[in-house]
């Protein structure tokens, strides 16, 4: 068999994993057997607390300590009602790692760093990789808007370099990257390794609701959209009638309320009960390349060879071939 290509960068040094891939929180849907089966796989795999209930989460956290002696992580909303419960979680369950979105985790940080908590916001702007570069965060996720859930306005090809340049902590790629080529370019701009979502949302391990795998699996490249932007709250989904209907609203000066009222509770219809339809289906643009379901461990092997091949093969040119005729 093949040897699975390591690669030892800041991010692997920092966690103590082998690959440089964190498997991004999803609300509703990174539970203990997606977040066990990437850490079992050599990645960071992470428990999304979105606005569960401490009783629900604390099961969740348990039952991935029984699945995998690896590390794993939280990815914490800061926005929860239940952000003092999560925090005391964090110290009880000995919890090692946490991403964070929805805010400012300064405040927590220094008592997170004396538990020894590496912590890793997520930035959608230099503006904020620099906010919480200040306050101590260990790292930052530099996600552009090609990815699914919520969105700032960089793409990632543009914001990851211009993140590196602005602050000294190491930064993780996220959006857009489904492949090796996509990880590999992610490692050419400055990044240490990357966070990936909707390539997880068809694995094995996933459990998303039947209809919603299927609608990743048969998405193109333009089967997404933006909604929510006039909000301020904008997500990207996969196309249907939801987003037709919110998009509608939202073209003739609906009411942001109102609208915001449509995605309550959207995200849980699509991803639990499989409404997908009328539910929130939210994707990154890279659903158009992600056509087969595969174990974690597939997927994560899959990345780290083909980004090794990359590397050989490909695109890599000598300073020679510079002044050439170039067949790309
Ligand atoms: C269905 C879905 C739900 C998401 N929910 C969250 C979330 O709760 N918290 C968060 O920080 N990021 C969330 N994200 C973003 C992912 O963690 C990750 O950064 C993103 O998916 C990376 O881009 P990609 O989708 O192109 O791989 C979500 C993404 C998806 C696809």
């Amino acid at each position: 068999m093949q040897e699975i290509p390591q690669l030892k960068t800041k991010l692997t040094e920092m966690l103590g994993i082998k690959y440089p891939i964190i498997q991004g929180g999803m609300a509703w849907i990174a539970d203990a057997s997606l977040a066990s089966a990437v850490s079992n796989a050599g990645g960071l795999g992470m428990i999304a607390c979105g606005n569960q209930k401490p009783d629900e989460l604390r099961k969740q956290i348990r039952d991935c300590k029984e699945k995998t002696d690896k590390i794993f992580g939280l990815n914490v909303m800061l926005m929860s009602r239940y952000v003092d419960d999560i925090m005391q979680m964090i110290e009880d369950e000995k919890i090692r790692v946490i991403t964070t979105g929805a805010g400012n985790p300064g405040k927590y940080i220094p008592h997170l760093k004396e538990l020894g908590v590496k912590v890793i916001p997520v930035a959608g702007s230099v503006a904020i990789a620099k906010r919480v570069a200040r306050v101590g965060a260990d790292a930052v996720i530099a996600e552009g808007m090609e990815s699914g859930g919520h969105l700032g306005e960089m793409t990632t090809m543009a914001l990851v370099p211009q993140v590196i340049d602005a602050v000294d902590i190491p930064v993780i790629a996220a959006g857009g990257i489904g492949d090796g080529r996509g990880m590999a370019a992610a490692f050419m701009l400055g990044a240490c390794g990357v966070q990936m979502g909707t390539r997880f949302l068809t694995a094995h391990e996933c459990t998303v609701s039947r209809p919603y795998k299927d609608a990743i699996l048969s998405a193109k490249d333009s089967s997404t959209t933006v909604t929510g932007s006039m909000a301020g709250h904008a997500i990207r989904v996969i196309k249907n009638k939801l987003s037709r209907q919110i998009q509608q609203l939202e073209k003739h000066g609906g009411d942001p309320e109102e609208i915001v009222k449509l995605g309550v509770g959207a995200l849980k219809r699509a991803a639990y009960e499989g409404d997908v339809e009328f539910g929130s289906v939210m994707s990154g643009q890279i659903a158009g390349m992600v056509n087969k379901e595969e174990s974690c461990r597939e997927i994560i092997e899959d990345m780290m060879r083909d980004t090794a091949d990359v590397f050989r093969n490909r695109n890599i040119l000598m300073a020679e071939d510079f002044g050439k005729d170039i067949q790309a």
